[in-house]
């Protein structure tokens, strides 16, 4: 139990000075994807699992501001400090504050593992930035995997929502329970609901989700970067879904085109808009 079992993404959660007792693995490819989707569609599940799979670092920038709660975090700054007072409340951390936590954390964008990026970028600005940075430093990334899944599916997967306090593993109470109710499968920690999964917070996440979110799925879209996955069904079979997509979207280490006829089919995923199921 004292172990960790995956990487402990040290150097992201505490800070640039900390080292990761578990570095990633070697592995034959290195993926480089950014996560999108309304809060609670499952992508903090997702990476888990894909990180687990693929071996690249579940970078989350929600997991970064939650540590900052910690008063033994050395590296809390007083940005990041204030950064909870938005995220309790349910709103957008502002993007200056994000920017530095990032740009100070960019060694992890060089990690050999490669990185998932989860929540992050967040706005139009962040991604803009995140490009600029990757494009500064001769880095491509492979995608960008938008969850899709309607509004009362999420807030039911928010309200049964259990995190592990020490090491983050995201649980369900229904849909994903640990072995034993409240203790977390992979460390021991102790379960937990986030501050800012209550109703109150839950509506005003959504509301600026639509607003500063969602946009950058046409901006990715026009990168020629986004592959949509429908988020329906159980945890295992969105991942199913989504290795399948990756699989048929990345060749020779570019993005495709456009996925075979047979993949919207079967899978409903998408890469472009000229791609949807009629
Ligand atoms: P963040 O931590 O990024 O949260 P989020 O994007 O709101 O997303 P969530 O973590 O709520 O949901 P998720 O999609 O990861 O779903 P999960 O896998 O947990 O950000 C939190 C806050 O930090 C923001 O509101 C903001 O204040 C601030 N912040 C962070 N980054 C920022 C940025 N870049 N700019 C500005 N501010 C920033 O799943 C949800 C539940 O559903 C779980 O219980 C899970 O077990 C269950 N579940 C998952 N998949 C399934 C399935 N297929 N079937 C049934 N249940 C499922």
């Amino acid at each position: 139990m004292n172990t960790p079992a995956k990487n402990d993404r040290a150097a992201w959660i505490t800070g640039p000075s900390a080292k990761c007792s578990v570095p990633p693995k070697d592995r034959d490819r290195t993926w480089r994807i950014v996560l999108l989707g309304a809060p609670g569609v499952g992508k903090g599940t997702q990476a888990d699992l894909l990180a687990e799979r693929l071996g690249m670092c579940h970078l989350s920038t929600g997991d970064v501001f939650r540590a900052a709660a910690s008063p033994c975090n050395r590296e809390r700054t007083p940005a990041m400090v204030e950064s909870l007072r938005y995220m309790r409340e349910g709103r957008l951390v502002p993007d200056s504050t994000v920017w530095e936590v990032v740009r100070e954390r960019a060694g992890c964008i060089h990690c050999p593992g490669g990185f998932l990026l989860d929540g992050f970028p967040r706005t139009l600005p962040q991604a803009h930035a995140l490009e600029e940075l990757m494009n500064s430093e001769g880095i491509t990334l492979d995608g960008v995997l938008d969850f899709e899944l309607p509004i009362p599916e999420i807030v039911a997967r928010l309200s049964g929502r259990r995190v592990c306090e020490k090491c983050k593993a995201v649980f369900h109470v229904t849909q994903r329970p640990p072995r034993a109710q409240g203790i977390c499968d992979q460390c021991g920690g102790k379960l937990v609901q986030r501050e800012d999964d209550r109703p109150e917070a839950v509506k005003l996440r959504m509301e600026i989700y639509e607003r500063d979110t969602a946009p950058l799925i046409e901006f990715y879209r026009g990168l020629g970067k986004l592959l949509s996955i429908p988020a329906t069904g159980s945890a295992d079979e969105v991942f199913a879904r989504t290795l399948a997509a990756l699989e048929l979207a990345v060749t020779d280490g570019h993005l495709r085109d456009r996925f075979p006829h047979d993949a919207i089919v079967g899978l409903g995923i998408r890469r472009r808009q000229s791609d949807e199921l009629l």
